[in-house]
């Protein structure tokens, strides 16, 4: 952690609570060419979290006054995908990341204070990174601080020289032969003093090999006014920037790696790590255990004590305590405690299974709520339906929910009981505890307690089950049924 005391000097909390000398830059306005790609490179995500979005995590724990995000390419949906306490600030031609730090300073009164600049393609840099960044640069009185590393493969990378106050950094596609053996790079990350960076940005020049503003320019020309250092990256791993594919790849899997310790931090079991993954948004509860090849997304919230996959794939799903739910995928359902799911059962928007339900092979279910303790096996499509609390749906069943134009809903009472290869040719209502023979085409609803046969179906008599039928126990049993 930072240290507190000394901090005191040169940090001014506002009554916010936030740091009122501090004042921070995410770019994020270029194309990101490396990626070979139509998106711009600050939407790809890592652990379903766009790429820049960790920039702005890292900084908001340093909770600075204002926190800005340069976009450009693709500037509507990079604006779409930041968080709220972001300010989005329009760079119109990608002219370089001098030119970057310029518009976003014309928001800026002229105040002291510290400008946090962090390019927005260094996912993996940690709060407590830039934290120190910030204080060094502080505590050294100095007009600008560079975060370096020195790196075994520095290509790519621009090249940092540190001479008695003075830093230089030349891009790998300006340097000469020399510089390039240098193996201490710029990683994107700067602190500046607010007065120096203002007057140090009118300075540059776009004579490089890319014609463009380098941000990297303005630590010289600081440097020789007043002082500019370097900061040392203390965990090499902090230093994997995102440029290209591979390098996404590779930040995503350390990502991926922390996610999966945190949880089995807090007492979850992953049977294995390598083929598990798991979004940065996702909870899980205690004593859960998540089998191989499970992808668990977006805003999914498992309990404890559930058991999950193998080979399951669940996307904004929540799963209640002690469910299981094997090979099987989830998107936008809620699968209550002690369900369960599968193997190989689809679950799409607006599934609803409550406690003790159960979904089994190769089912699938939309827009439908599955009762306490009621199964639906096998085989079946449930869309648009209601189902009440200790129903059994044979094997096969289906609702004819969609005509070619309208969705019409199904709805089945308490304790009802459907045949293997029922049809449900919706609207129609089941009562409480009716009773369908294999094979029934139910175009009509059906009373409480009454058993119906036959295509289309037709009342024969009283369910069975029922007082009136107690003394036939068989009576009006169709030939083929689904066991319980
Ligand atoms: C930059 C540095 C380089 C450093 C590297 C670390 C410069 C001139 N060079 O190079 O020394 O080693 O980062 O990653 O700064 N951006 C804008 N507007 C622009 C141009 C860029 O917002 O007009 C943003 C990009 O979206 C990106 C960041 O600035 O997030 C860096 O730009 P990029 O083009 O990736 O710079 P590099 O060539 O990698
Ligand atoms: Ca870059």
């Amino acid at each position: 952690m930072l240290p507190t005391d000394s901090e005191e000097n040169t940090r001014k909390m506002s009554e916010t609570g936030r740091d009122s000398s501090l004042v921070a830059v995410v770019l994020a306005a270029g194309k990101g060419t490396r990626m070979k790609s139509n998106r711009a490179k600050m939407l790809h995500t890592l652990c379903g979290v766009p790429m820049v979005n960790y920039a702005i995590s890292a900084i908001n724990s340093l909770l600075p006054e204002r926190l800005m995000v340069v976009v450009g390419h693709q500037a509507d949906e990079v604006r779409a995908v930041l968080p709220e306490d972001a300010e989005p600030v329009l760079q119109r031609q990608q002219l370089g990341t001098g030119d970057a730090v310029r518009v976003a300073l014309e928001g800026v009164g002229d105040g002291e204070g510290t400008l946090l600049v962090v390019n927005g393609d260094g996912p993996i840099i940690s709060d407590r990174t830039l934290g120190e960044l910030v204080y060094r640069h502080r505590s050294a009185a100095v007009g600008a601080t560079v975060l370096a590393a020195e790196l075994p493969d520095p290509s790519g990378l621009g090249r940092v020289e540190e001479d008695a106050g003075v830093v230089r950094i030349v891009e790998e596609r300006d340097a000469t032969e020399a510089e390039r053996g240098n193996n201490l790079v710029n990683l994107g990350l700067y602190a500046f003093e607010l007065s120096e960076i203002r007057w140090a940005l009118g300075e540059l020049s776009s004579e490089n090999e890319q014609g463009e503003l380098y941000l990297t320019d303005a630590l010289e020309i600081i440097g020789r006014k007043s002082r500019a250092v370097t900061y040392r990256l203390k965990d090499l791993e902090e230093a994997n920037l995102v440029n290209d594919r591979a390098q996404l790849a590779r930040a995503e899997e350390i990502l991926r790696r922390r996610i999966l310790d945190a949880h089995m931090k807090e007492g979850v079991t992953v049977r294995d790590p390598v083929s598990t993954h798991i979004e940065a948004t996702v909870e899980i509860g205690r004593d859960t255990v998540v089998l191989p090849g499970t992808f668990l997304r977006g805003g999914t919230k498992i309990g404890s004590d559930c058991v999950i996959g193998p080979s399951s794939d669940l996307m904004d799903t929540t799963v209640g305590d002690g469910a299981l739910v094997e090979h099987s995928v989830g998107r936008g359902a809620m699968v209550g405690a002690g369900a369960s799911v599968g193997p190989y059962a689809y679950l799409r928007p607006g599934t609803v299974l409550m406690e003790g339900s159960k979904v089994g092979a190769y089912c699938e279910v939309k827009n439908t709520t599955v009762g306490k303790g009621s199964k639906v096996p096998h085989l079946s499509y449930m869309g648009d339906a209601r189902i009440g609390e200790g129903v059994n749906i044979g094997a096969g069943t289906i609702t004819a929910n969609y005509d070619g134009k309208n969705k019409s809903r199904t709805e089945i009472g308490d304790g009802a009981f459907t045949g293997v290869n029922t049809n449900l040719i919706a609207p129609v209502v089941i009562g409480d505890g009716a009773y369908l023979g294999a094979g029934s085409v139910v175009n009509k609803d059906i009373p409480a307690g009454k058993m119906a046969v036959g295509a289309p179906a037709r009342v024969i008599r009283d369910a069975p089950g029922n007082v009136s039928d107690a003394e036939d126990e068989n009576a009006g049993r169709p030939q083929f049924e689904t066991e319980g």
